[in-house]
Protein backbone atom coordinates (compact mmCIF):
# COMPACT_ATOMS: atom_id res chain seq x y z
CA UNK A 1 0.00 0.00 0.00
CA UNK A 2 1.24 3.41 -0.29
CA UNK A 3 1.62 6.00 2.15
CA UNK A 4 -1.60 7.73 3.17
CA UNK A 5 -0.38 8.41 6.89
CA UNK A 6 -2.51 10.75 8.60
CA UNK A 7 -2.18 11.97 12.36
CA UNK A 8 -5.95 11.34 13.23
CA UNK A 9 -6.08 13.65 16.01
CA UNK A 10 -4.13 16.04 13.83
CA UNK A 11 -7.42 15.33 11.27
CA UNK A 12 -10.13 15.41 13.29
CA UNK A 13 -9.47 19.58 14.54
CA UNK A 14 -8.45 20.71 10.77
CA UNK A 15 -11.34 18.35 8.86
CA UNK A 16 -14.35 20.17 10.07
CA UNK A 17 -15.06 21.69 5.81
CA UNK A 18 -14.79 17.78 4.73
CA UNK A 19 -17.67 16.91 7.47
CA UNK A 20 -19.97 19.80 6.89
CA UNK A 21 -20.19 18.97 2.78
CA UNK A 22 -21.07 15.45 3.62
CA UNK A 23 -23.85 16.17 6.11
CA UNK A 24 -26.21 16.38 3.47
CA UNK A 25 -25.43 13.87 1.90
CA UNK A 26 -25.69 11.39 5.09
CA UNK A 27 -28.59 13.24 6.22
CA UNK A 28 -30.40 12.45 2.85
CA UNK A 29 -29.49 8.48 2.91
CA UNK A 30 -33.29 7.27 3.86
CA UNK A 31 -31.43 4.61 6.00
CA UNK A 32 -34.00 1.70 7.09
CA UNK A 33 -31.23 0.98 10.04
CA UNK A 34 -30.63 -2.89 9.64
CA UNK A 35 -28.35 -1.90 6.81
CA UNK A 36 -24.63 -3.74 6.38
CA UNK A 37 -22.00 -0.27 5.40
CA UNK A 38 -18.94 0.03 4.42
CA UNK A 39 -17.23 3.51 4.59
CA UNK A 40 -14.16 3.65 2.00
CA UNK A 41 -11.57 5.84 3.14
CA UNK A 42 -12.98 6.25 6.55
CA UNK A 43 -10.12 8.28 8.42
CA UNK A 44 -11.11 9.34 12.02
CA UNK A 45 -13.93 7.59 11.94
CA UNK A 46 -16.60 10.04 12.74
CA UNK A 47 -18.35 9.62 9.72
CA UNK A 48 -18.55 5.79 10.05
CA UNK A 49 -19.94 6.01 13.23
CA UNK A 50 -22.58 8.56 12.44
CA UNK A 51 -23.47 6.06 9.77
CA UNK A 52 -23.70 3.51 12.49
CA UNK A 53 -25.97 5.77 14.55
CA UNK A 54 -28.27 5.36 11.64
CA UNK A 55 -28.28 1.68 11.83
CA UNK A 56 -28.96 0.45 15.21
CA UNK A 57 -29.53 -3.24 13.70
CA UNK A 58 -27.41 -3.03 11.34
CA UNK A 59 -23.18 -3.15 10.68
CA UNK A 60 -20.76 -0.35 9.75
CA UNK A 61 -17.25 -1.04 8.90
CA UNK A 62 -14.79 1.57 8.08
CA UNK A 63 -11.92 0.58 5.86
CA UNK A 64 -9.11 3.18 6.20
CA UNK A 65 -5.07 3.40 5.07
CA UNK A 66 -3.72 5.39 7.76
CA UNK A 67 -2.39 3.94 10.56
CA UNK A 68 -2.47 7.36 12.50
CA UNK A 69 -6.13 7.40 12.34
CA UNK A 70 -6.64 3.80 13.56
CA UNK A 71 -6.32 4.76 17.46
CA UNK A 72 -9.13 7.68 16.92
CA UNK A 73 -11.60 5.46 15.11
CA UNK A 74 -10.99 2.81 16.70
CA UNK A 75 -12.43 4.18 19.82
CA UNK A 76 -15.65 4.15 18.44
CA UNK A 77 -15.76 0.73 17.44
CA UNK A 78 -17.88 -2.44 19.09
CA UNK A 79 -19.67 -5.41 17.88
CA UNK A 80 -21.52 -3.90 14.89
CA UNK A 81 -18.95 -0.09 14.23
CA UNK A 82 -15.62 -2.13 12.83
CA UNK A 83 -12.92 -0.08 11.70
CA UNK A 84 -10.06 -2.16 9.33
CA UNK A 85 -6.73 -0.61 7.87
CA UNK A 86 -6.97 -2.18 3.89
CA UNK A 87 -6.17 -0.77 0.70
CA UNK A 88 -9.44 0.19 -0.95
CA UNK A 89 -7.84 -0.35 -4.24
CA UNK A 90 -7.98 -4.13 -3.51
CA UNK A 91 -11.66 -4.54 -1.96
CA UNK A 92 -12.07 -8.64 -1.07
CA UNK A 93 -15.55 -8.53 -0.58
CA UNK A 94 -18.68 -10.40 -2.37
CA UNK A 95 -22.30 -9.71 -1.94
CA UNK A 96 -22.09 -8.07 1.28
CA UNK A 97 -23.62 -4.64 1.83
CA UNK A 98 -26.59 -2.27 1.65
CA UNK A 99 -24.77 0.90 1.10
CA UNK A 100 -21.31 2.19 -0.22
CA UNK A 101 -20.09 5.52 1.18
CA UNK A 102 -17.05 7.56 1.01
CA UNK A 103 -16.13 10.85 1.16
CA UNK A 104 -13.01 13.61 0.85
CA UNK A 105 -11.25 10.36 -0.46
CA UNK A 106 -11.49 8.66 -3.98
CA UNK A 107 -9.97 11.53 -5.55
CA UNK A 108 -6.74 9.55 -4.10
CA UNK A 109 -7.50 6.65 -6.60
CA UNK A 110 -6.19 6.28 -9.74
CA UNK A 111 -8.19 3.03 -10.95
CA UNK A 112 -11.46 4.34 -10.95
CA UNK A 113 -12.90 2.02 -13.12
CA UNK A 114 -11.38 -1.11 -11.09
CA UNK A 115 -12.82 0.61 -7.91
CA UNK A 116 -15.90 0.84 -9.34
CA UNK A 117 -16.02 -2.99 -10.36
CA UNK A 118 -14.93 -3.82 -7.12
CA UNK A 119 -18.07 -1.74 -5.49
CA UNK A 120 -20.41 -3.70 -7.97
CA UNK A 121 -19.37 -6.73 -6.62
CA UNK A 122 -19.50 -5.66 -2.61
CA UNK A 123 -22.75 -4.54 -3.01
CA UNK A 124 -25.90 -6.58 -2.16
CA UNK A 125 -28.44 -6.61 -4.89
CA UNK A 126 -30.17 -3.54 -4.95
CA UNK A 127 -27.38 -1.75 -2.89
CA UNK A 128 -26.47 1.76 -3.87
CA UNK A 129 -23.68 3.59 -3.55
CA UNK A 130 -23.30 7.41 -2.30
CA UNK A 131 -19.77 8.88 -3.10
CA UNK A 132 -18.36 12.81 -2.23
CA UNK A 133 -14.68 13.78 -3.99
CA UNK A 134 -12.99 16.06 -5.27
CA UNK A 135 -13.59 15.30 -9.21
CA UNK A 136 -12.81 16.43 -12.77
CA UNK A 137 -13.19 20.32 -12.57
CA UNK A 138 -11.64 20.46 -8.55
CA UNK A 139 -8.44 22.75 -7.99
CA UNK A 140 -8.98 23.80 -11.99
CA UNK A 141 -6.67 26.86 -11.13
CA UNK A 142 -3.51 24.29 -9.19
CA UNK A 143 -3.92 22.09 -12.17
CA UNK A 144 -3.67 24.72 -15.28
CA UNK A 145 -0.79 25.99 -13.30
CA UNK A 146 1.03 22.18 -13.03
CA UNK A 147 -0.04 21.84 -16.56
CA UNK A 148 2.40 25.10 -17.73
CA UNK A 149 4.86 24.16 -15.08
CA UNK A 150 5.87 20.69 -15.88
CA UNK A 151 6.68 21.94 -19.73
CA UNK A 152 9.63 23.68 -17.91
CA UNK A 153 12.94 20.94 -18.41
CA UNK A 154 14.48 22.57 -14.90
CA UNK A 155 10.92 21.28 -13.27
CA UNK A 156 9.70 17.71 -15.62
CA UNK A 157 11.87 15.49 -12.87
CA UNK A 158 9.77 16.85 -10.03
CA UNK A 159 6.40 15.64 -12.01
CA UNK A 160 7.95 11.96 -13.40
CA UNK A 161 5.35 10.70 -10.93
CA UNK A 162 2.32 13.11 -10.97
CA UNK A 163 -1.20 12.13 -11.74
CA UNK A 164 -3.98 14.00 -12.05
CA UNK A 165 -6.08 11.90 -10.51
CA UNK A 166 -9.29 14.13 -10.95
CA UNK A 167 -9.10 14.13 -14.60
CA UNK A 168 -12.32 12.06 -16.27
CA UNK A 169 -13.64 11.59 -12.63
CA UNK A 170 -17.10 12.95 -12.01
CA UNK A 171 -20.41 11.84 -11.55
CA UNK A 172 -21.80 11.38 -14.86
CA UNK A 173 -18.49 9.36 -15.50
CA UNK A 174 -19.25 7.04 -12.78
CA UNK A 175 -22.84 6.34 -13.58
CA UNK A 176 -21.60 5.38 -16.99
CA UNK A 177 -18.77 3.48 -15.60
CA UNK A 178 -22.03 1.69 -13.38
CA UNK A 179 -24.06 1.10 -16.51
CA UNK A 180 -21.44 -0.50 -18.23
CA UNK A 181 -20.66 -2.36 -15.43
CA UNK A 182 -24.13 -4.08 -15.20
CA UNK A 183 -24.69 -5.10 -18.81
C1 LIG B 1 -9.22 13.19 3.59
S1 LIG B 1 -9.38 11.68 4.46
C2 LIG B 1 -11.15 11.51 4.55
C3 LIG B 1 -11.58 10.80 5.82
C4 LIG B 1 -13.09 10.72 6.09
N1 LIG B 1 -13.76 9.99 5.05
C5 LIG B 1 -13.66 12.10 6.27
O1 LIG B 1 -14.46 12.52 5.41
O2 LIG B 1 -13.36 12.77 7.25
C6 LIG B 1 -8.94 10.47 3.20
C7 LIG B 1 -8.76 9.09 3.79
O3 LIG B 1 -8.63 8.14 2.72
C8 LIG B 1 -7.65 7.20 3.08
N2 LIG B 1 -7.15 6.53 1.87
C9 LIG B 1 -6.55 7.08 0.79
N3 LIG B 1 -6.22 6.13 -0.10
C10 LIG B 1 -6.64 4.95 0.43
C11 LIG B 1 -6.56 3.60 0.02
N4 LIG B 1 -5.99 3.26 -1.14
N5 LIG B 1 -7.07 2.63 0.83
C12 LIG B 1 -7.65 2.96 2.02
N6 LIG B 1 -7.77 4.23 2.46
C13 LIG B 1 -7.26 5.22 1.69
C14 LIG B 1 -6.59 8.03 3.81
O4 LIG B 1 -5.77 7.22 4.63
C15 LIG B 1 -7.52 8.95 4.64
O5 LIG B 1 -7.88 8.33 5.84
Amino acid sequence: MSNFEFDGCKYRNASKHQKEWVNKIISELNLKGDENILDLGCGDGVLTKQLYDLVPQGYVLGAYASKGMMDTAKKSENKNLKFQLMDINELNFSNEFDLIFSNATLHWIKDHKKLLVNCHTVLKSGGIIRFNFAGDGNSSNFFAVVKEVIKYKDFHKYFEKFINTLRNFNGRGICQQLKNINH
